[in-house]
C-alpha cells in the first residue's frame, strides 16, 4: 500500500479563539500532516509527505490573506500550485489535508484535485478548522474527485491542535482495515 499525505497549510497569522496568532510557518494542518506521517511510519507503512504550495504564496497577515482568499472563494478562481509529487500514479491512498476556508476547501486543494487524477484511489480528507469542522468541504472534494473512493478522515479544531497525536492515533486504530 503506497500512501501519500498531500496537504495545504497557510501557517501565517490566523484567528484562533478570537485572537490573531502567528503560526510562524508551522500551520495547524502542517502539524497534523507531520504527526500523521510519523504515526503511519511507526506502524510500518510506506508514506510520503507532500506540501501543496501556491506559486504566489498567501500573505502572512491574517487580514491580507483573508482579502485574497475571500476574493478567490467569491469568484471561484483557482491559484496555480507547485508541480505534484513524483510517481503520483503509484499511490493507492491519498490523505488530503487542508484548513477549512469559508466552510470549504481552499483554492490550492481545488488546484491539486483538478490537476491529479483520483479515479481508483482512496481519498481520505482531513481538516483543521475554527469550529465548522468539514462543513461543505467534503461535497466540494466529491465534485472534483467523483471517481475516488472517499473515506472521511479526522478533524481537529485549531485551539486543540496539540490533541492531534490522540485524534490521529484513534482514527488509525478505527480504520486499521483500510490500510491493510
Ligand atoms: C482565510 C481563512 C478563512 C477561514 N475560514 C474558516 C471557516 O469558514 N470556518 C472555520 O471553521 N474556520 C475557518 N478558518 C480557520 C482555519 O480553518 C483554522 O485556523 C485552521 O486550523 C488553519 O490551518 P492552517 O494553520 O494549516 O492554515 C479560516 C482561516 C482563514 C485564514
Amino acid at each position: 500500500m503506497n500512501i501519500l499525505i498531500a496537504y495545504f497549510s497557510h501557517g501565517g497569522e490566523n484567528l484562533i479563539d478570537d485572537r490573531i496568532v502567528d503560526l510562524h510557518g508551522n500551520g495547524n494542518t502542517k502539524q497534523a500532516a507531520k504527526e500523521l506521517e510519523s504515526q503511519l511510519s511507526a506502524l510500518g507503512h510506506k508514506v510520503n509527505l507532500f506540501e501543496i504550495e501556491p506559486l504566489l504564496p498567501y500573505p502572512h497577515s491574517y487580514d491580507e490573506c483573508n482579502t485574497r482568499s475571500r476574493q478567490e472563494y467569491q469568484d471561484g478562481s483557482i491559484p496555480l500550485i507547485n508541480a505534484g509529487p513524483n510517481g503520483y500514479e503509484a499511490y493507492d491512498i491519498i490523505f488530503l489535508g487542508y484548513p477549512n476556508w469559508y466552510g470549504t476547501i481552499p483554492g490550492p486543494i481545488k488546484a491539486f484535485l483538478r490537476d491529479h487524477a483520483t479515479e481508483g484511489k482512496t481519498l481520505v480528507p482531513f481538516v483543521t478548522h475554527g469550529g465548522q469542522i468539514f462543513l461543505y468541504s467534503l461535497d466540494a472534494i466529491k465534485e472534483l474527485a467523483p471517481k475516488a473512493k472517499m473515506v472521511e478522515g479526522f478533524a481537529i479544531a485549531a485551539p486543540y491542535i496539540n490533541q492531534a497525536p490522540y485524534v490521529i492515533k484513534e482514527w488509525l486504530e478505527v480504520h486499521a482495515e483500510l490500510l491493510k
